[in-house]
């Protein structure tokens, strides 16, 4: 049987394909140790589990992969969003007065990223590009500040939305799959170990189109097993837009039908859902909808339809905020997870707008004002940690997001 040489976490090894791979880590077939002692030192020996993925490169990753997706979604942690664009971060900088420079920028991500204690709260920081290849000011890469508060880094890889001929007016498809092993792979090489691309959907009298759904859970889906290959955890974005006057039903049975097609293409294109994590809109009545529902008719709704169209494979369902406010999208996930349900994936959240409101209107710019605006984001991702787990208490932690940031037609 042929064997291949290659790096598990970084240890040279040598791979045994097949039924039962075995990593022999460096031993050798003449082992000094005597006989009896042989057996105790087995252990020594790494197990590569046989994940059964198509080969194509996320073969090399694939224990990786599956560690990072399970510590993203490990209890009491999601992630912080902080990938807008430089055109939407320049909105949330104008919201407080502040310029939208380069400078500006990093001394608003630098306040984020050496945030002591973020860590236990946050998993993962999802970083736009200019980001990623960023440092502080006194010259620290953002990336080691991020690891070294516990953080892992990812990356947001999608190149927009684009306008998409013969479907439904509004309806868009997502573009960025030009060149993207080659993106993916600089990102992993600058220290990114996960990734995100963000397709968007809306409910419409006669619409999401069946045409917008296969297009972009097929974006979706290619992007992800693309990135899995070069050794990053796809983060997949299928976003119903809380745009509309649907109730939380038609948004119910829209969901089911995207989830089902997606996971349906991602078994097409070989994508490993171990490896994965999806990151929906939670189940909710669009934002002109005259029915207004409680957060545990809205948990009962979004457990329903993610058991109806996940697969248990993946580990975690990190929802976005989409312009709830923060407290709200607390409630809402507290909710999610006090609920007996059958699906077994960790509930949390991947918060843009409800993880930084606060944060930016403590700062307001203002060097003095750092340590109080990283303790408002500290609060803010410590009631999200509890909620979590089920275990958070309405009110009991501080906000200054008292309308929410909710936008038509919102663009990341
Ligand atoms: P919001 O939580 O602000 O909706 O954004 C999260 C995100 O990353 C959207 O792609």
């Amino acid at each position: 049987m042929p064997m291949t040489a290659f790096v598990v976490s970084g240890v040279s090894a040598s791979f045994v394909p097949g039924r039962g791979q075995r990593v022999a880590a460096a031993t050798s077939m003449r082992s000094p140790l005597p006989l009896r002692r042989r057996a105790v030192a087995a252990p020594l020996q790494l197990r590569m589990r046989d994940w059964g993925v198509r080969a194509g490169g996320v073969e090399r990753f694939a224990d990786a992969l599956v560690e990072t997706a399970n510590k993203i979604a490990s209890p009491g942690r999601g992630i912080l969003a902080v990938d807008e664009s430089t055109k939407t971060i320049g909105k949330r900088l104008a919201g407080i007065g502040v310029e939208n420079s380069e400078a500006n920028r990093q001394a608003y991500r630098e306040l984020l990223f050496t945030c002591e204690g973020l860590g236990q709260f946050i998993s993962g920081a999802i970083l736009f590009e200019e980001t990623l290849y960023q440092s502080t000011r006194d010259g620290r890469q953002f990336v080691n500040t991020l690891n070294q508060i516990g953080v892992i880094p990812g990356i947001k890889v999608d190149k927009g939305l684009a306008p998409l001929g013969g479907a439904l007016p509004h309806e868009t498809w997502c573009t960025g799959l030009d060149g993207l092993s080659e993106r993916a792979a600089a990102y992993y090489q600058q220290g990114a170990r996960f990734a995100k691309w963000r397709a968007v959907l809306q409910i419409v009298p006669g619409g999401p189109s069946r045409q917008a759904i296969v297009e972009n859970c097929y974006g979706l889906a290619r992007y992800a097993r693309t990135v899995q290959d070069q050794g990053l955890v796809p983060i997949i974005e299928p976003e119903l837009l809380l745009d509309g006057d649907h109730t939380i039903e038609r948004c119910a049975e829209v969901q089911e039908e995207i989830y089902s097609t997606l996971y349906q293409i991602c078994q097409t294109q070989g994508v490993f859902l171990e490896g994965t994590l999806l990151k929906p809109a939670m189940t909710l009545p669009g934002a002109d909808c005259k029915n207004r529902v409680s957060p545990d008719r809205i948990a009962e709704l979004t457990v329903r339809t993610l058991e109806r169209g996940v697969p248990a494979a993946v580990p975690g369902i990190m929802f976005l905020s989409g312009g709830m406010t923060e407290e709200e999208a607390t409630i809402n996930l507290n909710a999610l997870n006090t609920r007996k349900r059958k699906g077994p994936w960790a509930l949390s959240f991947s918060y843009g707008r409800a993880l930084q409101q606060s944060c930016l209107k403590t700062w307001m710019g203002k060097p003095e004002n750092v340590p109080a605006a990283q303790q408002a984001l500290l609060a803010r991702a410590r009631a999200n940690g509890k909620a979590q787990q089920g275990q958070y208490t309405p009110g009991s932690e501080p906000t200054l997001d008292r309308t929410g940031t909710f936008e038509a037609g919102y663009k990341y």
